[in-house]
């Protein structure tokens, strides 16, 4: 018998027509997240996994799935959800979607520091509300971005391609990260590498750009708020966690930071609630990589891993332990 693709939620028919190739695709037909019972009856018996990123993907899963589990296919680039060493120990491949999102993501980054900056959000509120306004030259002001610092968290294709537009603003950049990057991306980008300390002590706009892993977890936490300027901006279109949300609260609360704009959150979808009426937060429901072209892209990619793996090839674009 043909091998069994268990596809954790709607993709589109271009990925569909790829997985058919290589096996038997199973689509869930629930409009919502499979819960961790439910996944498990849903990939049992499966040689392959498309997943998607609020998927818990662990050894227990692989071993509920059976030994014909070949991969996992995770249609996003974080992989945070799966226990890539549990699976690896297993034999199981895990692949992401590097590349093709990382154009969409900068982009919805610079429409969420924009939105911020200049008070879109507030703005469409108040037009909506009917409320009376006219112009006047004190009327819901913003900041520039021209000759404003903006310190960037991990300076991997996302936080480079969030680096060129900001240089198209007129933004100067630093950044953060485990090391350096290579002094010829530094230069093209005119990005200063810096310790993270310096970075909160000097962006006037920090974009979070690194992948949730234990280290990063709670990177933004109370001391991380407090280091930064007064007047600083937080924009996190990476994971939730990597900002202790109930910490940034306190710290707008405070004063401590000028404003916020999440596309990703804590406990996905809750969101904190005294975030939820401050109008010096911006709030988009994980949107980052949500265009059309993007999204087609990335099923296409996990696709084709999971096709290359079942033929006996090598995935296109795993993630190692
Ligand atoms: C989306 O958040 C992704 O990791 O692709
Ligand atoms: C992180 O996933 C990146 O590509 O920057």
């Amino acid at each position: 018998s043909r091998p069994l693709i268990a596809v954790t939620r709607w993709i589109p028919d271009e990925a569909v027509k790829i997985l058919a190739e290589a096996g038997e695709v199973r689509v869930s037909p629930a409009d919502r997240p499979l819960g961790p019972g439910e996944l498990r009856e849903f990939t049992a018996g499966a040689s392959a996994i498309v997943g998607m990123l609020h998927d818990r993907v662990d050894g227990a899963l692989a071993d509920a799935a059976g030994p014909g589990l070949r991969i996992v296919a995770n249609v996003a680039v974080g992989h945070d959800n799966i226990d890539v060493p549990a699976l690896a120990g297993r034999g199981v491949v895990v692949t992401n979607t590097p590349g093709v999102l990382t154009d969409a993501t900068a982009d919805l980054t610079f429409g969420l520091i924009l939105s911020l900056t200049r008070r879109l959000g507030e703005g469409e509120r108040l037009v909506r509300a009917r409320e009376p306004w006219s112009f006047h030259l004190g009327f819901l002001l913003g900041s520039g971005l021209q000759g404003k610092t903006l310190g960037i968290v991990g300076l991997g294709q996302i936080g480079r391609a969030v680096a060129r537009r900001a240089a198209a603003f007129g933004m100067r950049i630093v950044y953060t990260g485990r090391k350096p990057a290579p002094s010829e991306v530094e230069s093209a980008l005119a990005a200063e590498f810096v310790p993270f300390p310096e970075l909160l002590a000097g962006a006037d706009l920090v974009s979070l750009h690194c992948p949730l892993t234990a280290e990063t977890r709670h990177l933004v936490d109370a001391a991380a708020l407090r280091a930064m300027k007064p007047g600083a901006y937080l924009v996190n279109t990476t994971r939730g966690p990597v900002v202790d949300e109930s910490a940034l609260a306190d710290a707008l609360e405070a004063g401590e930071i000028a404003g916020a704009a999440l596309d990703v959150f804590e406990r996905e979808p809750s969101v904190e609630e005294r975030l939820l009426a401050r109008d010096d937060v911006v709030l988009t429901p994980h949107l980052g990589s949500a265009t059309v072209e993007t999204r087609t892209a990335m099923a296409v990619l996990a696709a084709r891993n999971v096709v290359s793996v079942l033929a006996g090839n090598d995935p296109l674009t795993e993630v190692r332990p």
